[in-house]
This record gives C-alpha cells, structure tokens and sequence, in this order.
C-alpha cells in the first residue's frame, strides 16, 4: 500500500527546485475577478507550493512576470537549474509560441496549470499554445491545483518511486 504523500516520492539527494513561473496578471490574484480565480493572493500560492514540495523534500523557485521575454529567460535559466517546472503562463498560454519554443528547448517535466477551467470560459482560452511541452495540465481547482502540480511533478521526476 501506498505510505504517505511526504515520502511516495523523495526528492534525489541535493535536488534542484522546482520552478513555478507565473504570467501576467497574476500578481493581483486576490483582488482580481475573485469570482473567477478565488480570494488567494500569488503570496498565498507560494507558501503553498513550499510547503507542498517540502514535503517531499524540494525546494521551490516562485516567480512572477507581466512580460513574456523575461518569462521566456526564466525558462532558459530552468534547463539547467531546474528539476521540474510549474507554469501559469496567464494570457500567454493563449498568445505565445516564444514561450512554447522555450518550454520545448527545456528537458525537465513540465506540468501546465491554470486557476480557473479555462475551458468552461471564453473560446479563446480554450486553446493553450504551450500544452504541447507539457507533461500534463492541471486546471480548474484553484490553489490546490499548485499543490496537485507539484505532487505530479514529483512523480515524474522520480517515477521509479511512483506508488
Ligand atoms: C489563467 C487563465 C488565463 O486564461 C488567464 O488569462 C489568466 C489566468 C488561470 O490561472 O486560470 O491570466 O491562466
């Protein structure tokens, strides 16, 4: 059987942290459209995130930007810091095939994840340029989808380990 979630999959010894990249916008979740993307702040979502990847023994690079090309150089830095990466590319998983090459250039597992269900809303957020680099893509549950990203990670980076 299954043991808890802190130990199902360990981190290697000296793990590089998993990186979360946040897009535009972003840093005025808590008081934007909160009937869409909930009352959380992006503070809230780091803590979450630590905390998460603390239990399974990962560190966590969280980082948000409005501008695509500074987005785009933070996934460059990942091919070789990172152990995995989260991204919340906000307007630009709908826009950005820059972003796309990047993530395609990047070898770690990638998990997509979006706050609200992008595909209960407007038709133009149902097309999401960077899901082709993705490992999997985790929408609709807001802040918990964070967590649940970072524990699919896991599993990917150490998929010997998956129970
Ligand atoms: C979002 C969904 C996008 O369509 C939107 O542009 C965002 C946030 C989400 O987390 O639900 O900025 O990525």
């Amino acid at each position: 059987m299954a043991g808890p979630a802190s130990n199902r999959h360990p981190a290697p010894a000296m793990a590089k942290p998993i990186y979360v990249l946040n897009g535009p916008n972003l840093n005025l979740l808590g008081s934007r459209e909160p009937e869409v993307y909930g009352h959380e702040t992006l503070d809230d979502l780091r803590q979450r995130c630590e905390q998460k990847a603390k239990t399974l023994g990962y560190s966590v690079e969280f980082r948000q930007s409005n501008h695509e090309g500074e987005l785009v150089a933070w996934i460059q830095e990942a091919r070789n810091d990172a152990s995995g990466l989260i991204v919340n590319a906000g307007a630009f998983t709908h826009t950005s095939i820059a972003m796309l090459d990047a993530l395609l250039a990047c070898p770690v597992p990638i998990v997509e994840v979006h706050l609200s269900n992008i595909f209960t809303r407007e038709e133009f957020r149902h097309r999401s340029y960077i899901s082709k680099a993705a490992k999997g893509v985790i929408c609709g549950f807001g802040g918990l989808g964070y967590e649940l990203a970072i524990e699919a990670l896991a599993a990917a980076i150490s998929p010997g380990d998956a129970g």
